[in-house]
């Protein structure tokens, strides 16, 4: 197993938010990166070395490294990661990298941040930085899960909030629980029947908004049609637009 490519890292702690979602923190030497870029992890399955993308939930300036996690039914690569303990050997490429970060979006009035599951991560990256409250006048962070002990970050979600009080709008959506305080459904329906908006006492338009998805294809697929007919498209160097999407697979 060549591994001389790779940074060793050193895994502080894992945190546990139920019994398939983690964070995982990493001590490791990585080069610079933007909020919303991600790390390659690597690690040894089966005697093969086998890497997987996961995006930082840490802001750039902090350290250790930090990601978040869900594993996977037949997940190679997550079922390992959450065998993991502390001071266990996790490989890290040196460079991270990806495009879903800020400084490729344009300005506007409101920005969306858009998160199905551990799609969360790479926005309280970005969250924790202070290019989004210098750029966008208000910023509406929306976490859809299934149940509603997978809204991880509560607390450091809670913490942005009270931070910036008139800046920050939170709604969180749970698809398979009816719970107070959260959306019923999906995030595609919740922008079709306008209840989001309702929620975050805030219009979605190509006048006033960015938007930045992140997590499921199949939500970022629907999510982008839903958008279609307010006149939203995907936002491109070349010919600018409203959508900036991850997908996680
Ligand atoms: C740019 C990028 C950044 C990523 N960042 C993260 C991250 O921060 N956190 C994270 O958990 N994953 C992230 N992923 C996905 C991650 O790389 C792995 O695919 C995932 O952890 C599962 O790995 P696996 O080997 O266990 O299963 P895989 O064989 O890689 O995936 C099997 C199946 O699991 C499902 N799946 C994969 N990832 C997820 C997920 N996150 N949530 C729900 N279902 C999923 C899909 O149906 C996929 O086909 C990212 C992927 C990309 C491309
Ligand atoms: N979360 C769990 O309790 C659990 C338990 C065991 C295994 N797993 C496995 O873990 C993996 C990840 O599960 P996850 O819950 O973290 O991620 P996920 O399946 O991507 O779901 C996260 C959220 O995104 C929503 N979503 C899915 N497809 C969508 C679409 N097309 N448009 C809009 N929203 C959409 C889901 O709604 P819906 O609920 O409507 O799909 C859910 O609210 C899955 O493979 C799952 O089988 C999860």
């Amino acid at each position: 197993m060549g591994t001389t490519k790779w940074v060793e890292g050193t895994v502080v702690d894992q945190t546990r938010w139920t019994d398939k979602l983690f964070s995982l923190r990493v001590e490791a030497d990585l080069g610079a990166f933007e909020a919303g870029q991600h790390a390659t992890l690597a690690l040894p399955v089966n005697g093969e070395l086998v890497t997987r993308p996961y995006s930082f939930v840490n802001a750039p300036k902090e350290r250790p490294c930090e990601f978040h996690y869900v594993v996977v039914p037949e997940g190679p690569f997550s079922a390992r990661l959450a065998r993991l303990e502390a001071m266990d050997v996790v490989f890290l490429a040196p460079a991270p990298s990806g495009l879903f970060v800020l400084s490729s979006i344009p300005d506007a009035e409101i920005l969306w941040l858009l998160a199905t599951g551990t799609g969360i991560g790479p926005f309280l990256s970005m969250l924790k930085t202070d290019a989004p409250w210098r750029r966008f006048g208000q910023i509406v962070l929306v976490h859809s899960v299934r149940h509603a002990d997978e809204l991880a970050y509560r607390d450091a979600v809670a913490a942005l909030a009270r931070r910036y009080p008139s800046q920050l709008r939170v709604v969180t959506l749970t698809s398979r629980e009816e719970v107070a305080g959260s959306l019923p459904g999906r995030i595609a329906e919740t922008i079709e029947d306008r209840r989001l908006e309702k929620a975050a006492r805030l219009e979605l338009s190509p006048k006033t908004s960015q938007v930045m998805i992140c997590g499921s294809p199949k939500a970022i697929g629907d999510i982008t049609e839903a958008l279609r007919p307010r006149g939203m498209r995907r936002h491109r160097r070349r010919e600018p637009g409203h959508i900036s999407v991850e997908n996680y697979w």
